[in-house]
């Protein structure tokens, strides 16, 4: 059982300002819910209870969403208003919360290392909370794909895909199909132009990772943007035929996007808001 999930929510959400300022990104609500807990949500229902949060300067607030916050519950106490704090309260007693600060950003590939010493020599999970996964009536992603590693013990990337003018906003995978859904990945690429990319199969917020990914890391110069590569490191696996590409069921948002954002809100708004949990 894969129990540890981690959250790079270091980034600074420059195409939400002036909204993101002083407010960390992964703190916009979709709806009434921030949107880094959707992922824990994720991430708990998927049995990765031990939240590995790689954060960085000005993100105290995701912190502190989940502890307790005593003013606030003891001035709604008994009130009907107490409701509201219940799906929360359910997450931080389900959840484990680790924290860990990135203080310089160079990267997917260095945040994921910065957060070595909360997951130590295990396979473990990632979310990207920008990206919003729903799966109404059905398993969340990162359960999807923890059932898969069950099987396959490898690292498993999330993929959908996409126009292929839009591949430059992704990582891009090629390989070869095993059925289901699953790719057994070759090739990986950060960010692409159209006409360099293998696919357009383009890899969203969601990881299973075998640990050996820290060394691989660690060893990892900068990439595209001059930035250190997550998917720079998958590739090495990749070569020896450890990374699967799963096609899972369910939406995606980007939500690093406005218009993304606009769309999950909508969305959020008309399937779930009111609803029983
Ligand atoms: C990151 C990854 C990219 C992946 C994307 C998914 O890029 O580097 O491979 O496709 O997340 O959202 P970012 O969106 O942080 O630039």
């Amino acid at each position: 059982m894969i129990g540890k999930c981690l959250f790079p929510v270091a980034g600074y959400g420059t195409r939400f300002l002036p909204a993101t300022k002083s407010m960390p990104k992964e703190m916009l609500p979709i709806v009434n819910k921030p949107l880094v807990q959707y992922g824990v949500e994720e991430a708990i229902e998927a049995g990765m209870s031990n939240c590995a949060l790689v954060t960085g300067r000005g993100k105290r607030a995701i912190a502190d969403h989940f502890d307790i916050s005593y003013e606030l519950e003891h001035q709604i106490a008994g009130s009907s208003k107490e409701q509201y704090l219940s799906g929360i309260r359910d997450v931080i007693d389900r959840g484990v919360f680790t924290m860990v600060r990135q203080r310089e950003m160079l990267g997917l590939g260095h945040a994921i290392l910065t957060g070595e010493p909360l997951i130590g020599d295990q396979p473990f999970g990632v979310v990207l909370s920008d990206d919003l996964c729903l799966n109404k009536g059905g398993p969340g992603v990162l359960a999807q794909m923890a059932a898969l590693y069950e099987q396959h013990q490898c690292s498993i990337v999330a993929v959908q895909e996409v126009p292929r003018e839009e591949v430059d906003k992704y990582g891009v995978v090629a390989g070869v199909t095993e059925g289901d859904g699953l790719t057994r990945v070759s090739k990986m690429v950060e960010k692409p132009s159209p006409e360099e990319a293998p696919s357009n199969l383009a890899v969203i917020g969601r990881y299973i990772l075998t640990p050996d990914i820290f060394d691989i890391i660690r060893n990892t110069p900068p990439g595209k943007n001059g930035e250190v590569q997550l998917t720079d490191a998958l590739q090495a696996q990749a070569r020896e035929g450890r990374v699967l590409a799963y096609q899972f069921e369910g939406l995606r948002f980007d939500c690093g996007s406005v218009p993304g954002f606009v769309d999950a809100t909508q969305y959020v708004f008309e399937h779930y808001y009111g609803q029983p949990e």
